[in-house]
């Protein structure tokens, strides 16, 4: 294993921190001595249920687990009504600043009210339960409301990041069947207006599903309203009812779907669950990033992300807390522009991903420095192991070398964070530590015995749990549970050290990790080889300072096709186009052959190696090892 020194450093909690925290010892103890117990006890703490629930967990019918059964529960009343009933009814839910510094600051009472007739505005539309409404917004208020909107009446959403393409979101959308659309005019991007509708249009042409498209005016750009079908958010808000029935749901409805790659060309519905997933992610935000009543937490990532789920939207509010969202560029009109923002509204507990990190770092500590970050107690990281040096400056710069450092471990699938700190954990850089109380992972080898180094698994069933993959059963079993049996194989690699500890060291299978998001390389081939031009092509991921991974294309060219920088920029283009700009492969490289094994798998490391100048690794199982050197000297010719 290599070591740096400062991956040795151990950062011990203060005893103010310590003593200050939601966790203690006891926690971890009464979760290790009996777990379902334990998460029982958290539920009942911190969801009201409808009807009460007769099991914590059903396991007869492994991987299909059920948890909280028999008991009956709506995900909005849990973020709204108990609070709106409560001294809570005035304080801020949610806090907005758009990029062009638009401010909008809900109470729980006008949240409350907003979902309430925003509910009615998606019955009114004909939404019933059950029925998918596919959300494709900026990070605006609007989009909370739409989200807490579907959950009220049991209707399931499926949000689309506002940066993929088109393309991506037809798939989406037809995938998943949606009835409606939920979308804006546009946002702000560096200043200017980005014509999210206009996406949505080219993407309602190859979709039949979609009855009625709502639109938020938000950017205020001219959008084309196509008659009968589409209609605007305030124009329907301003004639719906103050309240809504909220719709008594089942444990383990389903909550919502949210698409993410896997290893085929076809991203995966992840479906998550009702009450398993409000425990799930209230218990480890409350723990882990240790809110208290007077906190204002600001998690970065956008909704369309599952942190932006389960921590911009649905655990902050049914915590009852303050959460912070911000629209826009983190650089504009200036780099410091974040931590203006910081200071402006009294953050408390920031949250943000290793990518945004080394941007900053980059960029220099002179622009955190400009503000009073005081009031910052707690910082987290996630989306892809952390670089010791990252860590190093985020502690430092960000939180004044007093705030501990929560680097989450967890997945879409896992609805909320599995490995993680708490604050009374001693911290090294670079480690997500220890599993969170009431969750059993192991690192295992080939035969699933436990080693020092392998693979990742969860051994048991936990509440956050996705419960399927949309209409693909079989895909959910294949695709987790068939290498290691019983256990969950979570797709990444990881070592443990002698503390125990265990460092999440990357995926495994052939997804590429892109600032923190998740992209097959199947989903970026299967886009290059639309263009009439290309035979083959194999994507790999380049280590990179900033993204971590960056993808990088080998393409077989069909015969009577030359390679030239405008094909390389039309295939470039093409990728962006097809999937989003963060598909785009920083490099393509066209070569003769690719180097397969004798069954025919791709040698994807031995393109890694390529493509990042280090010697050519084992080249033994070669089916053609010529191709191998072709492509080698090729790479390093375009290198000079
Ligand atoms: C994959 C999941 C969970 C929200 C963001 C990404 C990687 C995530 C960490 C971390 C090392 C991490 C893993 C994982 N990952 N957090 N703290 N340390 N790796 O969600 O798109 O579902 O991706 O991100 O490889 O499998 P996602």
């Amino acid at each position: 294993m290599e070591k740096t020194a400062i991956e040795d450093r151990v950062f011990n909690p203060s005893e103010e921190v310590v003593s200050n925290a939601n966790i203690s010892q006891a926690v971890y103890d009464e979760a290790a001595a009996d777990r379902l117990a334990w998460w029982g006890k958290q539920a009942d703490e911190l969801v009201t249920f409808f009807k009460p629930y007769e099991k914590v967990l059903d396991d007869s019918n492994p991987p299909f687990f059920r948890w909280f059964t028999g008991g009956t529960t709506n995900v909005s009343y849990n973020c709204l009504d108990r609070h709106y009933n409560s001294a809570k009814r005035n304080k801020a839910a949610l806090c907005y600043e758009s990029e062009i510094g638009r401010k909008v600051i809900l109470t729980y009472r006008e949240l409350y009210i907003e979902v309430n007739k925003f509910a009615n505005v998606l019955k009114g539309l004909g939404v019933q339960k059950g029925d998918r409404v596919c959300l494709y917004m900026p990070m605006i208020p609007e989009c909370a409301i739409a989200m807490l909107g579907c959950t009220r009446i049991g209707a399931i959403h499926s949000i689309v990041f506002g940066g993929f393409s088109a393309d991506s979101l037809a798939d989406r959308i037809n995938d998943a069947e949606a009835k409606i659309v939920i979308t804006a005019d546009g946002n702000f991007r560096k200043g200017n207006p980005f014509p999210l509708k206009n996406n949505a249009d080219v993407a309602l042409e190859s979709t039949s599903c979609v009855e009625k498209v709502i639109i938020v005016k938000n950017a205020g750009n001219d959008i084309n309203v196509v008659e009968g079908r589409d209609v605007w958010y305030h124009d329907l808000m301003a004639t719906a009812d103050k309240y809504c029935k909220p719709e008594e749901m089942e444990a383990d409805a389903p909550l919502f779907i949210l698409y993410t790659s896997g290893s085929t060309g076809k991203p995966k519905g992840v479906q998550h669950t009702t009450a398993g997933y409000l425990v799930q992610t209230q218990a480890t935000l409350k723990y882990v990033f240790d809110l208290k009543e007077d906190d204002t937490f600001w998690c970065t990532a956008d909704i369309g992300w599952i942190t932006g789920h389960s921590y911009v939207v649905y655990a902050p509010l049914a915590l009852g807390m303050t959460t912070f969202m911000y629209d826009g560029t983190v650089d504009y009109p200036d780099k410091d522009r974040m931590w203006d923002m910081a200071e402006r509204w009294g953050i408390s507990v920031f949250y943000t991903a290793p990518t945004a990190i080394r941007t900053f770092m980059k960029w220099g500590n002179e622009y955190p420095r400009k503000h009073d970050l005081s009031n910052i107690r707690l910082l987290g990281t996630v989306g892809e192991p952390i670089n010791p040096e990252a860590w190093m400056w985020y502690y430092e710069n960000i939180g004044g070398s007093k705030c501990p450092i929560m680097d989450t471990w967890w997945q879409t699938e896992t609805g909320g964070f599995m490995i993680t700190p708490t604050p009374m954990v001693p911290l090294k850089p670079g480690t997500a530590t220890i599993p969170f109380p009431g969750i059993e992972v192991d690192v295992v080898d080939e035969n699933k015995q436990s080693t020092e180094r392998g693979y990742l698994v969860v051994k048991s069933p936990w509440p956050g749990m996705l419960m399927t993959i949309w209409g693909d059963d079989d895909r959910y079993i294949d695709q987790y549970w068939k290498r290691f049996g019983d256990y969950y194989f979570a797709g990444d690699g990881a070592k443990r050290d002698d503390m125990g500890y265990i460092w999440v060291t990357g995926r495994v299978d052939d997804v590429l990790n892109v600032s923190g998001h998740r992209l097959g390389t199947a989903e970026i081939e299967s886009a290059l080889v639309e263009c009439a031009e290309v035979a083959e092509s194999a994507v790999i991921g380049r280590k990179h300072d900033v993204k971590g991974e960056a993808p990088v294309a080998f393409v077989i060219l069909k015969d009577g096709f030359e390679a030239s920088p405008e094909l390389i920029d039309k295939l470039k283009k093409h990728v962006g186009v097809k999937i989003g700009p963060i598909a785009r492969p920083d490099d393509i490289i066209f070569t003769g052959g690719l180097p397969k094994t004798r069954s025919g798998k791709i040698m994807r490391r031995l393109l890694r190696d390529i493509a990042e100048g280090r010697a050519i690794g084992d080249v033994t199982t070669l089916a053609d090892p010529g191709a191998m050197a072709e492509i080698a000297t090729k790479y390093s010719g375009k290198e000079e």
